[in-house]
């Protein structure tokens, strides 16, 4: 199996998984990237049986309105019972490093509301240290320098992701050779820089349920 059909196995459980829980009145949260991609192609078959999705991305949004399905704003819902997204890495715990398509202050909001946050993701993205893959920051445009600065204290090498800019207007400064033992600490001492909106650890909020998708095993369920 390549990576695309393992990404594509694990939509799929997790869509097959969806489809018992759907009502009509159900709006899903729905994240950014390649992976996710699979998931809303396969969800549009039944668009009838929920009632919308809120997107993390204008890329998403696009998407989904591509297959008719309704973009709520995420102030004009009350309640949301799934978030489905990818992962640029994961752990054991179902810690998560996201953020690699620049979506993850969007994502990491909606996973904050979800009741539930699955994530789909092939084998790939299984780690057993966060921190290879470089963590995006999302920062104010005129904080750029100051908030690098901060980041080396830490110990890592930010990387001003150029010509980047997110769907809220900042930009990402993707941070290398970092060594996260603690990903709980780390979010929270990085958010506290000031000019940073947010960082793409998710570990305060991880993911409650992960598909992962593996070459020879099939679907396991985290
Ligand atoms: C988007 O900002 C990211 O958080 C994605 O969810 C993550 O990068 C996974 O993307 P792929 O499914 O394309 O690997």
């Amino acid at each position: 199996m390549t990576q695309d059909e393992l990404k594509h196995a694990a939509a799929k459980a997790a869509l097959t998984y969806l489809l018992q829980k759907l009502d009509g009145k159900m709006v899903i949260g729905i994240g950014t990237g390649s992976t996710i991609n699979y998931f809303i192609d396969l969800l549009a078959e039944y668009r009838m049986d929920f009632d919308g999705a809120v997107a993390s991305s204008e890329a998403t949004a696009t998407r989904l309105k591509k297959h008719g399905i309704p973009v709520y704003d995420l102030n004009s819902v009350s309640e949301m019972d799934f978030y489905i997204d990818g992962a640029d890495e994961l752990n054991k715990y179902l810690e998560l490093i996201k953020g690699g398509g620049g979506a993850l202050t969007r994502e990491k909001i909606i996973a904050a509301v979800a009741k539930t946050f699955i994530c789909i993701a092939d084998e790939s993205k299984m780690v057993s240290g966060l921190g290879n893959f470089p963590l995006p920051v999302e920062v104010i445009p005129m904080a750029r320098s100051y908030v690098a600065r901060e980041i080396v204290k830490l110990g890592g090498d930010p990387i001003y992701r150029e010509g980047f800019v997110t769907d809220n207007g900042n930009i990402i400064l993707d941070i290398h050779h970092l060594s996260i033992t603690n990903p709980h600490a780390l979010e929270e001492k990085i958010n506290n820089i000031t000019g940073v909106v947010c960082n793409g650890l998710f570990a305060k909020r991880r993911a409650d349920l992960v598909f992962l998708a593996k070459k020879e095993k099939g679907i396991e369920l985290l």
